[in-house]
């Protein structure tokens, strides 16, 4: 009898050891989405990633100047004209970085006003993502050479708040953790 109730009383402190690590696992996750989100929303990621129809400039994110916007390409005035591959050397010159542009008008990546949980969800959504599953988005936020600018933004611009390989190393947490979503 004795027995069995050392039995008993042992198997259920397993149970409740899994269950509290399976509990720190998700909250570890949801920690390293909150990483993610914070520099998804600082400017100089948010101002290519607006829930409008023009890119955002400076830390407060106002419409862009010269009235460009998604349709500017479309009418024959790219990005490009004025964004080259490198960063203007002077204040108030165009930032740069290899093919600079917005998301695509039918798929605009949207971070701008999102809470964490909608920008959360969004992200694990391969309609809304191109196609781009969660390992795919560490790759990007790891490598893309836009993605990179936001820690080289140039003079007069305040960097993303966070070192990219703590961003990845979050992201990854993240990920390992079934990639939960905050509520
Ligand atoms: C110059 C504009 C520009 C800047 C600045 C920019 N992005 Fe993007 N971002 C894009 C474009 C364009 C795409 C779509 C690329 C594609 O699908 O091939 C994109 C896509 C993404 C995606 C993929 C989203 C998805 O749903 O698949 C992520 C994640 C991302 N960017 C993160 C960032 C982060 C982090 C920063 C800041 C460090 C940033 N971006 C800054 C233009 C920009
Ligand atoms: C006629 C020139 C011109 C064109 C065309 C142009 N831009 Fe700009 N853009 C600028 C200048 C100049 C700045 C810098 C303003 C400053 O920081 O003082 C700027 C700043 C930006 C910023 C702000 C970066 C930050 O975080 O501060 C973004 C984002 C941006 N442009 C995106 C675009 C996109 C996307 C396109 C094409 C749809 C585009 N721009 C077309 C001149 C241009």
């Amino acid at each position: 009898m004795r027995r069995l109730a050392v039995v008993v009383v042992v198997a259920l402190c397993i149970v409740l050891a899994r269950a509290n690590a399976d509990d720190d696992r998700e909250a570890a996750g949801k920690a390293g989405f909150m990483t993610l989100y914070r520099v998804l929303q600082s400017p100089r990621c948010r101002n290519c990633h607006p829930a409008g129809e023009a890119p955002l400039q400076f830390d407060d994110g106002r419409p862009h100047a010269m009235n460009i916007t998604r349709r500017s390409e479309r009418n024959g005035v790219a990005c490009a004209t004025c964004h080259r591959d490198k960063n203007g050397t002077r204040p108030g010159q165009p930032p740069g970085a290899p093919n600079w542009k917005l998301p695509p008008a039918d798929m605009p990546m949207v971070f701008e006003g999102r809470s964490p949980r909608q920008l959360c969800e969004q992200l694990k959504d391969p309609a809304q993502t191109k196609g781009r599953d969660i390992p795919a988005l560490i790759e990007h936020v790891a490598k893309d050479e836009l993605v990179g600018w936001g820690w080289a933004p140039g003079v007069g611009r305040t960097p993303v708040p966070i070192p990219r390989d703590q961003v990845t190393a979050a992201m990854k947490t993240w990920s390992g953790a079934g990639a939960p979503c905050p509520e």
